[in-house]
């Protein structure tokens, strides 16, 4: 056994030559400042050059203690690890990143220790690992208990074990500390097996003053005094999870508890003057965990869960299981200053992480290639429950963009599939992207429909079940839901049972030899999004598929390479004049035809965009769609009319329809009283406007704003400045007055400022109509004083909603120094916390006196911005796309590259460089494929 363990040895030696391991880390860890080099430390070298784990050790159990200190900002703690040894080794490989590393020892089963020295600790930075050698050789089969101590500061960013501030009425900083760990940072608080499929149990010890409290993934089990006037708190022991979902926070906060049917305890925390804005909170966190216990037919299994608003969170919100952590502004809601755009926001998001609590929690993708199997599912169950809980929320009005959201990156190059291949954290990090989350949440949705809901609802509680506390692959969802029993689930009975269901319904599509896996893997495995071009011939419909791309044209020497090899199952739906039916067909290969009869005139393919794929219509079929439209436009559903519009301006973008006809689609919108393919039109003709408006266009973008004004006048008239009506009646009103303001309408003006005028004279006391008070301070912001008056506001109040509202109106002043400032200020993150830049910069873009301004921002501070940020998170990625997304000159294409250039090595690993610069050459195509048709019809309509 021995021998073995020392080949093992050998052969990592021999695997480190020539690799890229730091040697000079490796040979000679760094030791903590006053530590002695451990005996025989010298001569080693770091035994494994992956960056994944070795799977031969598995850590059964965590025993963590942690005593934060709010005063030092720094921690210490030590962890003992149960791990079973599966190979004979003399060493455990684990990660490890920034911790001072102050001791390691081995015990045996019977708590022995394995040598009476202090074992050697060897540091591989680049990796994030560290590794301990045992001069006994731990022996396979057999379970051991690694100790060690550590500790670090508590880190200045967003991810680890990270400190938070907040202040108070009266002026007062206080301090807390928090943790996210999600997808690699788990190894900034404690050593450990950091990766989603080293699954174990956890049991925190976390000291603390005893004027504060601390919370953990589960309830805490006792309290026990631990000298120099602090108390431990000791949480019971979790249930078998991911280390990523690990979490603790120490903080002075309250909170709010209410319990579900089944007798989970939910609670609310936030900063002690915010807990009035937590009561909504808790009412969607009960009623959702009732809804999922039904849904999944599994119950929550820990008895608490707690909602925790963090002052200084990056991201939206995060699913530590049984302690869910959110933003100010994804949990509270202040009924005063909240809009319903926000209440629906808050909702979605406690409906996301809620979800995750099956979906990623319970059940966890192998790796973090498919972490679409965690975010598409909480995204698409956001629909699910919220349409199930707060129907009035109207939600389903939503999905369709979260479809044109995927369809908008996926229809550029540098899109890929929803499962892609990622490593290092930088690319780990990338994968939170459009992808994963909408398109993933859209092939799902699209799958549901294909199935039935009733049989993927089954599918998906099957899986669940069968992975509960496991890790799933893609290939475990599709039989799950096709329903492919495994011969030993037919043995137990459990979680598989005959369902003829699904492929009954499957035969509506595909006859008898449906094959879900291929179906799926076109799907997740296959980047892009098929472009259905459909023709009438006689009683024919003839239809061919290609990969839908905004950039390139089939004249483009590039097409056919860019199509080549692409191939979709797709689920077609369609419905004609000729009867109230939904056709279903599944295409599978490039070409085919539906036989639909003579006597149909109009036939609509992708009925309610239940399909994830674009179509067009040739041979003047665009024209019938819009005589349709004019002359009987609810002849189809409000989704269908509004992907009308999304894939007739998405066509125009790509070169396959002319501008002026997809502006003589949306015509028919005078007679349109649904707000969503209302929203759809108004928002194409904002998108050019909001372009044009950057270039030296003066007389197409004042005719371009005549026109969207004189032709939304009867609607723009209509709304009320108050907050009164459905939620659609809200949400239409809160955007229309936002535009026909920005359009610089004259009513809209007049009276924005006359309310304007009366907050301002009540000092910020009044409260303004929570849907229109975005316009009504972005007005207000353009005189000086205005100004000056909201941000002082915006630096006393106490409601995240209030704020937000107001930084967007700051960044709308047509002021340069004043945008500057905003800049500025972001990035010294006092007034503007530094979680709120991205989105700073990206409303700051958004201004046409502010777009160039930005992207200098950027360019200037751009080391800033990586250490901040690190490279590769969501907010790097908004930064870049965001302050070029207006870019549309070749000019401006030319100065993105140039940067992108020069930091190379960066860009080269970022995915967000590429869809950059695909979405400038994609304006650059639009402006020269469209202006001049936009300026004719412009000149036809005046
Ligand atoms: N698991 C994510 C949080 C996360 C995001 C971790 C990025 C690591 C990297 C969480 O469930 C999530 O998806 N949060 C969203 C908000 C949510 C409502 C869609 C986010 O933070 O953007
Ligand atoms: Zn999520």
């Amino acid at each position: 056994m021995a021998l073995l363990g020392l080949l093992v040895l050998s052969l990592f030696h021999v695997s480190l030559v020539g690799s890229h391991t730091s040697s000079q880390h490796a040979s000679s860890p760094p030791q903590p400042a006053g530590e002695q080099s451990p005996e025989g430390s010298d001569n080693l070298s770091f035994p494994w050059s992956r960056l994944r784990l070795p799977r031969y050790i598995i850590p059964l159990h965590y025993d963590l203690h942690l005593h934060p200190n709010l005063t030092s900002l720094s921690f210490t703690g030590s962890v003992q690890i149960q791990i079973d040894v599966q190979n004979n080794t003399n060493w455990v490989v684990l990660h490890s990143k920034g911790l001072k590393i102050s001791k390691a020892t081995i015990l045996d089963q019977n708590l022995t220790h394995l040598s009476d020295k202090v074992l050697p600790v060897l540091h591989h930075p680049s990796h994030e690992q560290i590794g301990i050698f045992s001069p006994r050789v731990l022996s396979s089969g057999r379970k051991y208990f690694l100790c060690i101590e550590f500790g670090a500061e508590l880190a200045k960013g967003f991810y680890g074990f990270y400190k938070s501030t907040y202040r108070t009425s009266t002026g007062e900083t206080r301090t807390l500390a928090s943790t996210h760990f999600e997808p690699t940072s788990a190894r900034m608080a404690f050593p450990c097996f950091d990766e989603p499929s080293f699954k174990a149990n956890f049991t925190v010890r976390i000291k603390r003053n005893p004027e504060l409290i601390s919370l953990s993934n589960m309830p805490i089990v006792k309290t026990v005094e631990a000298g120099d006037d602090l108390l431990e708190d000791q949480f019971d022991v979790s249930v078998k999870m991911s280390t990523y979902l690990v979490a603790f926070v120490v903080c002075d906060f309250k909170s709010v508890t209410a319990t579900t049917s089944s007798g989970v305890q939910v609670s609310i925390y936030a900063s002690p003057e915010k807990w009035q804005q937590t009561s909504y909170a808790l009412e969607v966190a009960v009623k959702m965990l009732d809804f999922y216990d039904e849904y999944f037919n599994i119950h929550y299994p820990l008895p608490k869960q707690d909602l925790i608003a963090i002052p200084d969170f990056e991201s939206g919100a995060m699913e530590n299981w049984g302690l869910t952590t959110y933003r100010e502004t994804s949990l509270l809601y202040d009924p005063l200053t909240s809009s319903i755009s926000d209440k629906l926001w808050i909702t979605m998001v406690i409906g996301h992480e809620l979800a995750h609590q099956w979906f990623g929690n319970l059940v966890t993708m192998e790796w973090w290639n498919d972490i679409w199997l965690n975010e598409g599912f909480a995204r698409y169950m956001e629909y699910i429950s919220v349409e199930a809980t707060y129907p009035d929320l109207k939600v389903e009005e939503y999905l369709l963009h979260t479809c044109f959201a995927a369809v908008g990156s996926d229809s550029l190059n540098s899109s890929r599939p929803i499962s892609s291949p990622a490593e290092n954290p930088t690319q780990i990090k990338q994968m939170f992207d459009t992808a994963s989350y909408d398109k993933g949440a859209c092939v799902l949705h699209m799958l549901r429909h294909f199935l039935t809901d009733d049989v993927f609802q089954r599918g998906i509680v099957r899986y669940l079940r069968k992975y509960s506390y496991k890790n799933a692959l893609n290939q475990d969802l599709w039989d799950s839901l096709a329903n492919t029993c495994s011969e030993e689930d037919f043995i137990s009975g459990k979680h598989c049972y005959s369902s003829s269901q699904a492929s009954k319904n499957a035969y509506l599509f595909a006859g008898e030899h449906l094959d879900l896996t291929a179906m799926m893997n076109t799907w997740i495995l296959q980047k892009g999004v098929p472009l259905v071009t459909v023709t009438r011939k006689g009683p024919h419909l003839l239809l061919r598929q290609d990969r839908f791309l905004r950039t390139v044209l089939p004249s483009d020497p590039l097409w056919s390479s860019l199509q080549k090899g692409f191939l979709w199952h797709i689920p077609l739906t369609y419905k004609t004049d000729a009867s109230n039916t939904i056709h279903r067909h599944l295409m599978t290969t490039q070409t085919d035809s539906i036989h639909i009869g003579e006597e149909v005139s109009w036939v609509k393919v992708n009925t309610d965009m239940t399909g994830y794929y674009v179509v067009h219509y040739e041979d003047g079929g665009w024209d019938k769609m819009t005589k349709l439209l004019r002359q009987n436009h609810t002849a189809l559903s409000y989704k269908d009319r509004t992907q009308l519009i999304h894939n007739a301006f998405q066509l125009v973008t790509a070169g396959h329809l002319s501008l002026d006809k997809g502006l003589d689609l949306i015509g028919y919108l005078q007679l349109e009283t649904h707000n969503v393919p209302l929203l759809q039109g108004l928002g194409s003709l904002q998108a050019f406007y909001h372009m044009i408006e950057k270039r030296n266009e003066i007389d197409v973008t004042r005719k371009l704003r005549m026109h969207i004004l004189r032709f939304f006048r009867a609607v723009i008239d209509q709304q009320t400045w108050s907050d009164g009506g459905s939620v659609s009646e809200r949400r239409l009103r809160s955007e229309l007055l936002s535009l026909a303001c920005h359009l610089d309408d004259p009513p809209c003006l007049e009276r924005a400022r006359q309310s304007f005028k009366h907050w301002l004279q009540s000092k910020g006391t009044l409260n303004l109509p929570t849907d229109v008070a975005n316009t009504v301070f972005s007005v207000g912001a353009q005189e000086d004083r205005g100004w000056a008056s909201l941000l002082h506001t915006y630096n006393i109040s106490s409601s995240a909603a209030q704020k937000s509202k107001i930084l967007f109106a700051l960044t709308c002043s047509r002021d340069a120094n004043k945008l500057h400032r905003l800049l500025e200020l972001g990035l010294e993150g006092k007034v503007i916390r530094s979680q709120d830049l991205s989105s700073l910069m990206f409303m700051v873009a958004r201004n046409p006196q502010g777009h160039r301004l930005a992207w200098n921002f950027v360019k200037k501070n751009w080391d800033t911005l990586v250490q901040r940020f690190q490279l590769g998170s969501s907010c790097i990625s908004s930064i870049i796309i965001g302050t070029t997304g207006h870019f549309s000159s070749p000019e401006e294409l030319a100065e993105v590259q140039l940067f992108f250039e020069s930091i190379k090595e960066q860009a080269s690993q970022l995915r967000a460089t590429r869809v950059a610069l695909d979405n400038v050459q994609k304006n650059v195509r639009w402006f020269q494929r469209n202006l001049e048709t936009l300026r004719n019809w412009l000149n036809q309509q005046m």
